[in-house]
This record gives structure tokens, sequence and C-alpha cells, in this order.
């Protein structure tokens, strides 16, 4: 049994999901997992005590949320020396007509401004959750999913995450564990 520390960013709540999502895979695989909102880590809390840590964050007008370089960076030491692994989760990662070049491009973008490295990473497509937008932002995203030949119904919400990718992405990341 390992221990594992898994960080999330998100701000409509999907990118919670895949990692509580995470969590359950890796505890039902026995591993002791301590998950936290990137953006409220308890203050002191250090990797060391963990034998693994997964980072993941969703994307907003092109690019993670800035506290997350300056999390990262904090962190980086502990990251590089012990197994871990980085998710991005985007629109571009899948939807109506995905545009993986561009979910890895922010994936990509992302590790080199903070100079991490991890051997595992992945992107997931999001949703579009139009029941958690305002007017401005409901509007603004409709657009947008026009545009790229997404979905535009805004009476409802969709959700395009790929959930066996997601179980595959835990799977992998245990297996690296027990080899580490
Ligand atoms: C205001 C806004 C801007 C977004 N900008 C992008 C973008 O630039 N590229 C992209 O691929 N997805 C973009 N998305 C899609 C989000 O990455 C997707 O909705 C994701 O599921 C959000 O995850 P979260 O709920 O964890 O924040 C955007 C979504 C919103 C609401």
């Amino acid at each position: 049994m390992s221990s594992i520390l898994i960080l999330f960013a998100t701000t409509e709540g999907h990118t919670a999901r895949i990692a509580e999502r995470i969590a359950q895979r890796l505890r039902d695989k026995r591993h002791e997992v301590e998950i936290h909102r990137a953006d409220a880590v308890p203050a002191g809390l250090e990797p060391a005590g963990h034998d693994g840590v997964i980072v993941g964050s969703s994307i907003h007008y092109g690019h993670h949320p800035r506290f997350l370089n300056a999390l990262v960076r904090r962190l980086r030491t502990a990251l590089t020396a012990r197994p871990s692994a980085f998710f991005s989760v985007s629109l571009s990662a899948g939807g109506a007509r995905p545009k993986p070049e561009a979910a890895r491009r922010y994936l990509e973008t992302f590790l080199r401004q903070v100079d991490w490295h991890p051997a595992q990473t992945a992107t997931f497509a999001g949703a579009l959750q139009y029941s958690k937008y305002g007017v401005f932002k409901r509007l603004l995203m409709r657009m947008i999913a026009g545009i790229a030949g997404d979905d535009t119904d805004m009476t409802r919400d969709y959700e395009y995450t790929d959930w066996n990718a997601v179980d595959r992405f835990a799977d992998e990341f245990a297996q690296r564990l027990k080899q580490a």
C-alpha cells in the first residue's frame, strides 16, 4: 500500500470529479489517498510524506490557473524526487471536434514554464456546464462552442470525459508506484 497525494485546480468543479475518480480508483487498489484543492492546500503540506503525487488542472482562456505555477514551483523538488503525474482538462481534448494538439500544447507549455517533467501526463476532455455559468459566461461559452462545432443548447450541461481513460491513468500511476 502506498500513500498518494492528489492536488487539483478547478473552476466549475469538473476537474474535482476527475480527481475524485482517480482517488477512488487508487483507494480501491488499497492505496491511501490525500486529496486537496490546489488553491486551498493546508499550510505546511509537504509531499515528502507521500510515495507519489498527482496534480490536475483545467484550462480557462488558454492556460492553467497562475497560482498553480507557483505551487508546482514550490513543490518541484519533492515532485521530482518521487513518481509524479500531471493531467490537464479542457474542451480542446474532447467535444464534437477534438483538438488534441491544442490540448497537448496547453499541458506542455505549463510543464515547461514550471520546469517539471513528470513521466506520466494526460489530457482529458472536460465538460460544458452551462448551468454553472453566469449570464456573460453562458453566452460566451455558447458562442465559442458554436464556432468549435460543440453543443450549444444552454438548457443542459454536457460531459465529454472518457472515464475509462481516467481509470487507465490511475492504473498506470499505481503500476509506476509499484515499480519505483
Ligand atoms: C470561461 C471558460 C473558458 C475556457 N477556456 C478554454 C480554453 O481556452 N481552451 C479549452 O480547451 N477549454 C476551455 N474551457 C473549457 C474548460 O477547460 C472545461 O469546461 C473544463 O471542464 C473546466 O473544468 P473545471 O470545471 O474543473 O474548471 C473554458 C471554459 C470556460 C468556462
